[in-house]
């Protein structure tokens, strides 16, 4: 019987990360289509006596944590960990660690990529072109809205926050952001960022990007009231969680002319997506894709699998997030 630790990854994990983990676990993947349901996960940590998962896709339950009496650590290849009941971990004293470090600069490059992409009309102009409806150059032709300059607001000012004010830094742009804590003045310097109230910063933002995690403070943060706040002229960019706008009202916003137009990588309900928003045209929409990326997506993994084997050495791991099970 092999004396290595049981781990069990809940997607197929690249050649290098598999041979790294199974020099020291005994290393179960999952490998089909889709993403694992909990009952299958509770079922595989019982049976193989699982003590460490590599989460890259699913939920951790208070169910699964039930039945799994051996593990100690679970390793998420996210910097979110809201699909994790992390209160049932510690009451178990099971580690929880995310990727952070890994994604932010690819995130914040899609955030920054959808605020250029719905200022200046992108997937509209690309679906004009190959429709065929472009018959000649035209002054009035798909007229957007300059970047450069403009007001940028940061709701959240965390890895990701802070990489979208270097790029809203190279487009001129004034930095504004709202955050629990205020940064170092070293930081805010550097950055050019001043903070501000969120209500100041709805009203002055010309683009209003969403950088804080999922969590009951930040649920629903943007609703009816917030975007009344906002300019008409302005828009809104969420490549947090989708559960931190009030999906409805953004719709009601979008459509009478509240705010310009919202550019999503994230939504309520994943995967539905709220079918008005299907049909506005000044709307973007991305499928939650904000760290993928090959050299990313890649980076979370490995960072994710040195977490895991830092927990089964019985070390205080990198990237904890409930400090409490080793007592601080
Ligand atoms: C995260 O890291 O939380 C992302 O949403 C996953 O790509």
């Amino acid at each position: 019987m092999s004396t290595k630790r049981s781990i069990f990854a809940t997607h197929a994990l690249p050649p290098e990360v598999l041979e790294l983990l199974s020099a020291r676990c005994e290393v179960h993947e999952y490998r089909e289509s889709g993403i694992i349901r909990p009952e299958r996960l509770a079922a595989a940590c019982r049976e193989l006596n699982i003590e460490g998962i590599l989460l890259i896709g699913g939920r951790i339950t208070a169910e699964i944590i039930g039945e799994a009496k051996d593990l100690r650590a679970i390793s998420t290849a996210s910097v979110g960990y809201d699909h994790i009941d992390v209160a049932a971990c510690t009451a178990r004293r099971i580690a929880v660690t995310t990727a952070t470090g890994s994604l932010e600069e690819t995130t914040a490059d899609l955030a920054f990529a959808l605020l250029l992409a719905i200022a200046r009309r992108i997937p509209e102009a690309d679906s004009f072109l190959r429709e065929g409806r472009w018959s000649h150059w035209d002054w009035e032709l798909l007229w957007g809205a300059n970047v450069h300059h403009k007001v940028l607001g940061l709701v959240g000012f965390g890895g990701i926050g802070r990489a979208m004010a270097r790029r809203g830094l190279g487009f001129s742009m004034r930095i504004l952001y709202h955050a629990r804590r205020r940064v170092p003045k070293a930081i805010e310097g550097e950055l050019r960022a001043q903070i501000i109230d969120l209500e100041t910063l709805l009203r002055e933002s010309d683009f209003v990007s969403l950088h804080v995690p999922y969590t009951l403070d930040t649920s629903h943060l943007i609703q009816a009231r917030e975007l009344s706040w906002m300019k008409p002229s302005a828009f809104l960019i969420n490549t947090a969680r989708g559960r931190v706008v009030d999906e409805q009202a953004l719709v009601e916003a979008l459509k009478t002319g509240k705010i310009a137009g919202a550019a999503l990588d994230v939504y309520e309900q994943e995967p539905k997506v709220h079918p008005d928003l299907l049909k506005l045209e000044n709307v973007v929409l991305t499928p939650h894709i904000g760290s993928g990326t090959r050299e990313t997506r890649m980076e979370m993994v490995r960072v994710a699998a040195q977490n895991l084997l830092a927990s089964m050495d019985g070390q205080r791991p990198p990237n904890l997030i409930n400090h409490e099970i080793f007592g601080s």
